[in-house]
């Protein structure tokens, strides 16, 4: 039996836009509730400094807001670090845990982008936890054992029971235009899947696998058909309402 997931496309704008940017969510807006409803769940995961915006824009219109990081602990003394809860508070209810910017900026590993993702869930939100292969270890053939290892630890158990995303997002595809093939990305999702059912029994067929890297309008409608891509993790082309749209449209 196949189970049938709804689709997620999230938007990841990184460090790159400033309040400017809640024009192009208007724009989103327009597009979204003008046509047919989207088929997908519509996620943008901003900056800090304008996620209560987001959020609350972003209602009106079905879209919902994410975070991009969160500390591991509830509280105390971690000067410009942010809860879970305070992400929550501010009206998201998704956050990017693990993504490979973090894990290279900022040394995060595995075993701390679990914790991240406990520390998500325990504030009432859907962690989005990435994962993903350096160029060498694609070309070195270490590209599923890489991202299995980095599932295996960076996973909750929590896991069974409250809703995580996975994002596969191979770094070098990442702000490239270079993206794997139609058919290395079905490999890596299958084997994906295939470690979440293991792991997860029942709950493991349910878990959205979104692909990221390169995401564009060019190639979203192949990419998003491949069996377990359950969605798409998308950085430049969410920065434009216009490409967003075209992305949640090819769903
Ligand atoms: P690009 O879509 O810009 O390649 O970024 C992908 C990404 O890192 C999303 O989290």
């Amino acid at each position: 039996m196949t189970t049938t997931i709804s689709p997620l496309i999230a938007g990841n704008w990184k460090m790159n836009v400033m309040r400017g940017a809640l024009e192009e969510l208007a724009a989103l807006a327009g597009m979204l509730t003008s046509g047919e409803a989207p088929r997908a769940i519509v996620v943008i995961c901003p900056p800090a400094t304008i996620l209560s915006e987001v959020a609350h824009q972003g209602a009106t219109s079905g879209i919902q807001a994410g975070g991009q990081d969160c500390h591991t602990q509830a509280q105390g003394a971690h000067t410009g670090d942010i809860s879970a809860g305070m992400l929550a508070d501010a009206g998201a209810q998704y956050v990017i845990v693990g993504h490979s910017e973090r894990r290279a900026d900022h040394g995060e590993t595995d075993a701390q982008v679990c914790a991240k993702a406990e520390a998500a869930i325990g504030a009432g939100l859907k962690p989005i936890i990435c994962v993903g292969e350096t160029e060498a270890q694609r070309d070195s053939g270490e590209a599923e054992a890489i991202v299995a290892a980095q599932l295996a630890t960076s996973i909750p158990d929590a896991a069974n029971q409250h809703e995580v995303i996975v994002a596969y997002e191979p770094i070098w595809a990442i702000g490239t235009g270079r993206t794997p093939t139609i058919l290395e990305i079905a490999r890596m999702h299958d084997s994906i899947r295939e470690q979440l059912n293991a792991r997860f029994a029942e709950k493991g067929p349910t878990i959205r696998i979104l692909y990221g890297g390169s995401l564009k309008p060019q190639n979203a409608r192949e990419i998003l058909a491949v069996e377990n891509v359950n969605g798409g993790l998308v950085g430049g082309a969410s920065l434009l309402a216009k490409d967003f749209y075209t992305i949640i449209s090819a769903v």
